[in-house]
């Protein structure tokens, strides 16, 4: 019988390509550069410059002025993009996440600022009514609770407009609504955004792993019920391959697969199926998992997060946002 890899010992002896560092990176199948990364960054509309989270120990809440430093710092490390998040004033939130609209609201501030200081580093902007609700959802309710499709699209294309207005590069719809993608392009065309870029959160579950996000944006006491609604099961991976292709069919430019690590076999089907940028999301668990085992001193922080980020690489992404941007960055430019 022949196969496809004959093992015939000793004359094969797969160790010897791993004896030392120099054959072990000649014989590296994938690498991790800070061009890979996307830089994480939550931002808040107060006048301290940062502020911590508590469930994600060692990262923090910039305000416009840092943010924009932050962009500068990202350029200064090869980081080509950084992906803005924002924790809105409880005052300025209620039922249908208005202030998402405001041309002069932080996330357009924030553009604005960071274009104007780094206009080299790419802008993503992420499209969800959940840091504007006073109630925490994506989009907006009925009286049961439950998140009408068609009304919050409407919504969704009127601020992923806003966010190009202000010079946004990419708009990044994480909200899971049906038709959003197609909706917004057509929008983003009739104002002449043409090349204004969707990357759609194409594959997104109804995670337990956001957790420290919703504290991050300071939508954790708001949300009632879950997402489970519009968010993937996590026992579903063919229906993942329908959400991409339907995004890509509709004009994604690139697509999302979310959370990273425990859905690394669809990060996996997604880059194998489809001939088309795919970014996976490391998400607020996943660093907050890290980030305090390794506090603890129960695992090498470092190490594993490098060993994650690379998991992706090898997983087929073609790039990661993470929140360990600036840290990972700064140890491969070491
Ligand atoms: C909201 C949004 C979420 C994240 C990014 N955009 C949370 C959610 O869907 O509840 C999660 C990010 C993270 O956990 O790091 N539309």
């Amino acid at each position: 019988m022949t196969t496809a890899f004959p093992q015939s010992f000793p004359h094969t002896r797969l160790r010897r390509l791993r004896r030392a560092p120099w054959i072990r990176q000649l014989s590296a199948e994938n690498s991790l550069t800070p061009a890979d990364l996307i830089w994480s960054a939550v931002v808040h509309d107060g006048e301290e410059p940062k502020i911590p989270v508590g469930s994600m120990p060692g990262f923090h809440r910039l305000n416009v002025a840092e943010a924009a430093k932050a962009a500068k710092r990202a350029r200064d490390l090869g980081i080509p993009a950084i992906a803005i998040f924002p924790h809105i004033n409880p005052a300025r939130k209620d039922e249908t996440g208005r202030e998402a609209l405001n041309p002069n609201g932080l996330v357009p501030d924030a553009i604005r600022a960071m274009k104007d200081a780094a206009p080299e580093v790419g802008i993503i902007c992420d499209v969800a009514l959940d840091p504007y609700t006073s109630h925490g959802h994506d989009g907006v309710i009925d009286e049961t609770g439950y998140v009408l499709n068609d009304e919050t699209t409407e919504l969704l294309v009127a601020q992923a407009v806003e966010q190009a207005r202000a010079g946004a590069d990419i708009v990044a719809p994480s909200d899971m609504m049906d038709g959003r993608v197609g909706a917004i392009r057509e929008a983003l065309e009739s104002e002449g955004h043409r090349n204004t870029m969707i990357l759609s959160y194409a594959a997104k579950y109804a995670s337990g792993f956001y957790g420290p996000y919703r504290d991050a944006i300071g939508s954790a006491t708001a949300l009632k019920g879950d997402k489970k609604t519009y968010q993937q099961n996590p026992a579903n991976s063919d229906e993942a391959l329908r959400e991409v292709a339907m995004d890509i069919a509709e004009g994604a430019d690139m697509v999302m697969v979310k959370p990273g690590l425990p859905y690394l076999d669809i990060i996996r089907r997604v880059s194998e199926t489809f001939a088309i940028p795919t970014i996976a999301f490391q998400v607020s668990g996943e660093y907050a998992q890290i980030r305090a085992a390794g506090d603890q001193g129960w695992i090498d922080g470092e190490r594993v997060m490098m060993e994650a980020l690379m998991s992706f690489k090898r997983a087929g992404a073609s790039g990661i946002i993470t929140y360990f941007a600036e840290q990972a960055a700064e140890l491969l430019n070491a």
